[in-house]
């Protein structure tokens, strides 16, 4: 081909394509898209109801305007599996330009888009999925639920202080049980206690048979559990079948176990229970009681703890929408950083250096009232960095 022809058709293609772009970026320019991904099928699906609930009721709450532009969320089904998870952030990015990603009901779903929230400099505000170590996976990232070294840690203290020394533990195989397990064991052996096995389940199709039988037959003071929400109440189930609450063996979880997406329907089984974590439907404040009522006067189901992650995880949006101008990128991302604002689960700091969650931990009991079963609180440990990002 002549080159001089070439380098004309080129240039009027470009040309074009600038002019597409210039068009496209005019249009895009008074809506910001969110691009959340939840797992709304599949094994994690409750995960996905409640904050796709909670982030439906934010947007009641406080309109489609922020940053002085109309908001526009976007909600894709990744079932839970990581190579879906990045293939549609990949998508919201190149395709949607959104200002920023959302959700991540499973933390290898959040580590499997890190790499897309670095390249693209877009915001990824993890709502859902808490090993400690996803907010180290990108610069981009920011946290706005837990982690489990949080919630662990503060269960160790609790039951060394009720004369718990030997225990089980119980985990499910992967990020967040390996995190439950090496905090909760090791703060229990620093207390002197000790930990008679570490048993785990996969993350699919668990058995909890053959844990069980282990478990009655070491004859801990306590069984430590963490199941991934969603998994609770059949655990529950097996644990009350093989009567190992009636052998003397005391049931202590993360909240994720006690769950209360699943927890009213658990029966007599989990009363007692005593579990840690940072969000009950209980939690006696007035931004809590407003929140419950007004998400149960939408929804046919109490608010969990993955629904104050998706409602909050909005909040920092907006937020920083707000305070930056409906900005982009790194700008956005800063503006993320540091807020401080009163959740339905209590005071919350967004911390500027490691952008994770800054909270209470709370210790709860499972009890009975006015015929429902609740998380009910009654000790916090107060503004809990997340253990995990000191080592
Ligand atoms: C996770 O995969 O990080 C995860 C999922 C569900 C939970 C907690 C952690 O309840």
């Amino acid at each position: 081909m002549n080159s001089r022809r070439f380098h004309l058709i080129t240039g009027a293609a470009a040309a074009a394509a600038l002019a597409f772009g210039m068009h496209h970026a005019h249009a895009q320019a008074d809506t910001l898209k969110i691009g959340v991904i939840l797992p709304m099928t599949g094994q994690q699906a409750s995960t996905g109801k409640q904050i796709d609930a909670a982030i439906k009721l934010w947007m009641a709450q406080n309109g489609n305007k922020a940053g002085g532009k109309t908001v526009e969320v976007i909600v894709k089904d990744d079932a839970g599996i990581p190579d879906t998870t990045r293939r549609l952030a990949q998508e919201l990015v190149v395709n949607d330009k959104v200002v920023a990603l959302a959700g991540f009901g499973i933390t290898p779903s959040a580590l499997a888009t890190a790499p897309i929230a670095t390249q693209s400099k877009t915001p990824m505000v993890v709502m859902a999925a808490a090993t400690s170590a996803i907010t180290a996976a990108s610069p981009y990232v920011v946290r706005t639920s837990f982690t489990l070294p949080q919630a662990a840690v503060g269960l160790a203290e609790w039951a060394t202080k009720n004369k718990i020394g030997k225990v089980v533990t119980l985990v499910a195989d992967y990020g967040p049980g390996n995190d439950a397990e090496k905090y909760f064991a090791e703060r229990m052996t620093l207390n002197g206690g000790k930990v008679l096995d570490k048993l785990r389940t996969p993350l699919r199709s668990p058995d909890f048979a053959p844990v069980l039988q282990k478990v009655r037959d070491a004859a801990p003071d306590a069984l430590f559990v963490f199941l991934p929400s969603g998994q609770g109440a059949q655990f529950m189930k097996q644990f009350g079948e093989r009567g190992l609450d009636k052998a003397g063996i005391r049931l202590i979880a993360t909240g994720d176990v006690t769950d209360d997406d699943q927890l009213n329907d658990m029966g007599d089984v989990a009363l007692g229970v005593v579990s840690s974590h940072h969000y009950s439907a209980a939690h006696d404040s007035p931004a809590n009681k407003k929140f419950v009522a007004a998400f149960e006067a939408a929804n046919k189901f109490r608010p969990n703890f993955m629904a104050v992650g998706g409602y909050d995880g909005m909040r920092v949006i907006y937020n920083a929408l707000n305070a930056s101008k409906g900005a982009r990128g790194e700008a956005l991302l800063n503006a993320m950083k540091g807020q401080l604002f009163e959740s339905p689960r209590g005071p919350v700091l967004i911390d500027a250096q490691t952008r994770d969650i800054v909270q209470d931990i709370y210790i709860r009991k499972v009890e009975k009232k006015n015929g429902q079963l609740w998380n009910i609180e009654f000790d916090s440990i107060k503004q809990m960095k997340d253990p995990g990002k000191s080592k």
